[in-house]
């Protein structure tokens, strides 16, 4: 299943559930400083080209194409350069697929820990079996939450979720092309959960479809990617209404107001990717948005 598969099965989401019982993440690190770039282009260089890392059997690679190892190295750089990871922090994944981002973290997060979470149980199952036991700082978690793209029979609704995890117990939560596949009331409720897991003055940092003027403006001269209407009313915006989660868009005012609400806001200019073929978008595909939580909130 990749997020370009075509399943349009409609799943009835039940309503609000149970919580899961919270998980104790050993989230008690000393942040250090982020590296300086001359070694973070050498780590992240390093990590492309190390072949005896952890990788996933080519068929059970269920995010999508590329080269697994180049793209998780590209966001580790991000990761450090633009989010400003450091290596003793703790970091939440949520949608952590197969690994590719955990992967090239386990070379990083040399003092600090990570705990991803994931909606299918067999990219969760990998990463315990392939990187758990050689990096114990390194947890799974698998929610049993509905996506009618990745995981139809989910018995549970990602727009109730409550994740299994203390509150502010995270420093930095990376969320990579995963609100690509959600749709509106899924966003609102991580939006909140986020909040409440991270700590004053951690960072969230998302690859996504942000709807501006200028991505109006790329998409509307036949310039973009995916069947996005840029004349539809929004906030949400779907590539395929046949396939919703396949690729869904926001308005970029929509969204960063939902993160306002809950004291998220952006820590750096947003970095816009090429994907609706906008002037002047950069080398990566998804728009990059990093925010983070204000102290006080
Ligand atoms: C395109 S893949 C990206 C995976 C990973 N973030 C990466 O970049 O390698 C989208 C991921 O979002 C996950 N996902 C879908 N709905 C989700 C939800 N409600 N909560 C968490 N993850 C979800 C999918 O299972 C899938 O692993």
């Amino acid at each position: 299943m990749t997020a370009e598969s075509s399943s349009n099965r409609v799943v009835l989401l039940r309503g609000a559930q149970k919580p899961a019982a919270p998980v104790a993440v050993q989230a008690v690190s000393v942040p250090s400083a982020p590296l300086p770039a001359d070694k973070v282009e050498w780590l992240c260089e390093a990590v492309a080209r190390n072949r005896f890392l952890p990788a996933p059997p080519a068929e059970k690679v269920f995010i999508g194409d590329g080269d697994f190892r180049a793209i998780g190295a590209e966001f580790l750089r991000h990761f450090i350069t633009l989010g400003g990871l450091a290596p003793g922090e703790s970091v939440l994944e949520i949608g952590c697929g197969i690994g590719r981002m955990a992967v090239p973290l386990t070379q990083y997060l040399t003092s600090g820990t990570y705990a991803g979470m994931d909606i299918v149980a067999d990219g969760i199952d990998w990463c315990r079996e392939a990187i758990t036991p050689a990096y114990p700082n390194f947890r799974f978690e698998h929610l049993d939450l509905a996506n009618p793209l990745y995981n139809p029979a989910g018995a549970l609704n990602g727009g109730a979720v409550t994740l299994p995890f203390e509150f502010e117990s995270f420093d930095f939560i990376l969320l990579t092309s995963v609100i690509t596949h959600l749709r509106t009331a899924e966003v609102v409720r991580y939006a909140a959960e986020m909040a409440r897991v991270l700590r004053p003055g951690g960072r969230v940092f998302m690859s996504l479809f942000l709807m501006d003027n200028a991505a109006r403006a790329g998409l509307a001269a036949g310039n973009g990617r995916y069947g996005f209407d840029p004349a539809a009313r929004g906030p949400e915006y779907l590539g395929d209404p046949e396939v919703p989660n396949a690729a869904v868009a926001y308005d970029q005012r929509f969204l960063l107001d939902i993160f306002a609400t809950q004291g998220l806001v952006p820590a750096r200019p947003i970095l816009h990717g090429h994907w609706s073929g906008r002037d002047g978008g950069g080398a990566n595909f998804q728009d990059i948005l990093v925010l983070h939580r204000e102290a006080g909130e």
